[in-house]
């Protein structure tokens, strides 16, 4: 079966958002709840119209809160899936910045303010996970872009590193031998620029649970989960390929490019179906977990399975 997602540019919002979830975060926003998470700006922009990704609402109902919650991965805090969401209430979320430097001509330090004053927006992501589970989540956030144009990347500048908070008195996992911290990602400058990769502030119209990366992660809906680095405190734009946490750990099972694949399969078990949270059926993985239309331009002419 061949599934279709129509892009942005086709669909109203209307015809890809349910009508009753699309009423009721109209009217959670508009009662006050973004205003009071929120800043002036950013709960303004969260009333009104909003880019939403188009989705097939029988194929794709967003994933209960309670699941997203508390079915998570953040090592930091534990192996188990529901270890962050009993651990993460220890990290510290205020004051926070993410300095940004490296080729770019103003680096800048952005306190979690600045970054709420970006023009947020809801964005219904698909996340799929390496380990082939996958969920459908209303991210707030802003595209990626908005932030490196700010900062001016210079002629040099081919790909953007990203680094967690080392924090082991907030972070249990860290005060043992377990895995090299702190957990690093990066991406080649031209995804980093692609307007679907968003830096996330929230989700469900709600700020960021500790548990899903606060206050503000990466969200890159058409690669494996684990690229979605969490809890940012640095990005660095690089001229050469930055290392990347599960690629340094494990490189024959996990490549620098992680885009979603089908047909490669990962050593230990296929990628070619996944199971959703919440359903018991499996169903078909996508190319690019169904954003192939926006961007396998990105990688034309690379052999994807080669570069995995
Ligand atoms: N970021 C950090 N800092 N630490 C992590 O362990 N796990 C990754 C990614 N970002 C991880 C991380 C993996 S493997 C996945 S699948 C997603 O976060 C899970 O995001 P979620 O818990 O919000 O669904």
């Amino acid at each position: 079966m061949l599934l279709r997602f129509p892009k942005a540019s086709q669909a109203r919002e209307d015809e890809v958002t349910p009508r009753p979830l699309f009423l009721s975060r109209r009217s959670l926003l508009a009662g006050g709840a973004a205003a009071a998470l929120f800043p002036d700006a950013a709960a303004a922009a969260l009333q009104a119209p909003t880019t939403v990704r188009p989705r097939d609402a029988k194929l794709d109902e967003v994933t209960p809160k309670k699941s997203a919650t508390t079915y998570n991965n953040f090592y930091e805090f534990g192996v188990a899936k529901t270890d962050p969401a009993e651990a993460a209430g220890a990290l510290r979320t205020r004051p926070w910045e993410v300095v940004v430097e490296g080729e770019v001509a103003k680096p800048t330090t952005f306190g979690i303010e600045d970054l709420l004053n970006f023009p947020l927006e809801e964005r219904i992501y698909r996340l799929r996970c390496v380990e082939a589970w996958s969920m459908v989540i209303p991210w707030v956030g802003f595209p990626l872009a908005e932030l490196l144009k700010r900062v001016e990347p210079t002629g040099a500048a081919r790909y953007v590193a990203f680094q967690t908070l080392h924090a082991p008195d907030q972070m249990p996992v860290l005060r043992t031998g377990f895995m090299e911290w702190p957990y690093v990602e990066g991406l080649r400058l031209d995804e980093a620029m692609h307007p679907l990769a968003i830096l996330a502030v929230g989700m469900y119209g709600d700020v960021l649970p500790n548990q899903n990366g606060a206050p503000v992660r990466l969200v890159m809906p058409w690669k494996y989960g684990f690229k979605s680095i969490k809890s940012i405190v640095r990005i660095r734009l690089t001229r050469d390929q930055p290392p990347t946490t599960w690629n340094r750990m494990q490189a024959q099972e996990y490549g620098f490019y992680a885009n979603v694949n089908p047909d490669v399969d990962h050593p230990r078990w296929s990628q070619a179906t996944e199971r959703r949270v919440g359903e018991f059926l499996r169903r078909k993985t996508l190319p690019f977990n169904g954003y192939a239309e926006e961007v396998a331009s990105l990688y034309a002419g690379m052999d994807l399975k080669a570069s995995f």
